[in-house]
């Protein structure tokens, strides 16, 4: 019994994968190292945010169905890699997950499979790293087996783009292979890109993000002097933005968060500097602006309280959103956190609210949360905004707020400061 593809890792990018392929007929089959992703899998219990219970129950009703067995691989004519690619303590690339899942195709490897590495990573991974691994079978990509890059490009949360109508990016080890990686795409996206090859493809996700990161740092920089200049920069990008070409909104905020923008620029600069010696100077420079701005906040809090005759110290400070980003569960490396130690440094007594999150620690000391939002916010002696989830009214809860810091641009009322 063959299947039309196995995907290697079930998380925020292998799952809506998953159920993309899934949906659109094809035989699909999850593979992932944790067991206890597999069992609640096979339960339709989802862990993802974008992929619901009932989505699971269809995928499993399609035929889906999750293994923490590497054998069953070879009963796939695609196996596509979506592990996680973190940064290790010293601040370089990760790539552990990536080459056991490939010492994991590699042993189940067949004559005519396709074999596509979606996890984002610097340029040269795939020819360097993947290609030597499946190699060893004795069996040679372009030849005897296709070989190709696809950067994933989900955006949890996002209510328009999502696996289908994003367009996927395609660099194949040879042309043959990157026509077998885009016919492949091509069953369950609308669009198709090719590049050149693996590189080209690689590096393409890497400027996307660095991109991101790049200009938040801009719009963060220019959040401290405007704020010092009298110049709400929120109304500044709202103008700017009005012009329908050569420019696109980014806006400031609490610091950058989740598993893309802090960590995929220091796959490119880690590896500039390894192979060339030298610097990928806005990546640094980018990195040192967002890294500032949770502590810039905690600054501002203080001024906030300052301004109404009261000491952050033994102040009752209450944070709304404590996710990487708004209407998700997922923490990550949420700025919130590094916020919240600052706050807690200057003596602040915390609490928070966030819809999704039951449960918050900082540094293994758990945070009360607060239940009845209105009042709690009426309570605190200030109230932070550091994710605008789709449930909070920010201009109602201004109004409820003795002092209301927005670190978000969601508020419009006079009562709020803005970041
Ligand atoms: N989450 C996003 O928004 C996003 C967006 C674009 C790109 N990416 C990239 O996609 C990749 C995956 O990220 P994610 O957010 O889905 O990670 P994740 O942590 O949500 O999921 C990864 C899954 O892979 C499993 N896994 C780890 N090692 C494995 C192995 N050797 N074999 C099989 N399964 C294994 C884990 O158990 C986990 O279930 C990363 O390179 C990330 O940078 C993520």
């Amino acid at each position: 019994m063959t299947v039309d593809v196995v995907v290697l890792g079930l998380g925020y990018v292998g799952l809506p994968l998953a159920r993309e392929a899934s949906r659109a007929g094809m035989s699909v089959l999850g593979f992932d190292v944790d067991s206890r992703v597999v069992d609640s899998l096979n339960a339709a219990q989802s862990h993802v945010d974008d992929v619901s219970d009932d989505d699971m129950a269809a995928m499993l009703r399609a035929g889906f169905r999750a293994t923490a067995d590497e054998s069953e691989i070879a009963t796939a004519d695609a196996a596509v890699i979506c592990v996680p690619t973190p940064l290790s303590p010293t601040g370089g690339p990760d790539l552990r997950a990536v080459e056991s899942a490939v010492h994991a195709v590699a042993r189940h490897l067949r004559p005519g499979m396709l074999v596509v590495l979606e996890s984002t990573t610097y340029p040269g991974t795939t020819d360097e790293l993947v290609r030597p691994i499946l190699e060893k079978s004795g069996l040679a990509a372009g030849t005897d087996f296709h070989l190709a890059f696809s950067p994933e490009r989900i955006d949890p949360g996002n209510e328009h783009f999502g696996v289908r109508n994003t367009p996927k990016v395609v660099g194949g080890h040879t042309p043959a292979c990157t026509d077998r990686a885009a016919d492949f795409y091509g069953r369950f996206i609308d669009t198709v890109v090719r590049t050149k090859g693996t590189r080209e493809a690689e590096t393409a996700k890497l400027l996307e993000n660095t991109y991101r990161h790049i200009n938040i740092a801009l719009v963060n920089e220019m959040a401290k002097f405007c704020h010092q200049l009298g110049v709400d920069l929120w109304d500044v990008i709202r103008a700017a933005a009005t012009k329908p070409f050569g420019f696109q909104a980014f806006y400031p905020g609490p610091g950058v968060g989740g598993h893309c923008i802090p960590i995929d620029p220091n796959y490119l600069s880690h590896n500039v500097r390894a192979k060339l010696g030298y610097p990928f100077r806005f990546v640094e420079l980018a990195e040192e602006i967002n890294a500032t701005m949770p502590a810039y906040v905690a600054r501002r809090a203080q001024n906030v309280l300052n301004d109404a005759g009261k000491a952050i110290n033994g102040a009752r400070v209450l944070l709304l959103g404590v996710t990487y980003k708004p209407n998700v569960a997922d923490q990550r490396v949420s700025p919130a956190s590094t916020l919240a130690r600052r706050l807690a440094d200057l003596g602040a007594v915390l609490s928070y609210h966030d819809p999704r999150v039951t449960h918050w620690e900082i540094g293994g000391v758990e945070v009360p949360r607060a239940g009845d939002l209105e009042s709690a916010v009426a309570e605190a002696d200030l109230v932070i905004l550091v994710q605008n989830h789709r449930e909070y009214d920010a201009d109602r809860l201004a109004g409820l707020a003795k002092q209301f810091f927005d670190t978000r641009g969601a508020t419009t009322v006079d009562e709020a400061y803005r970041l």
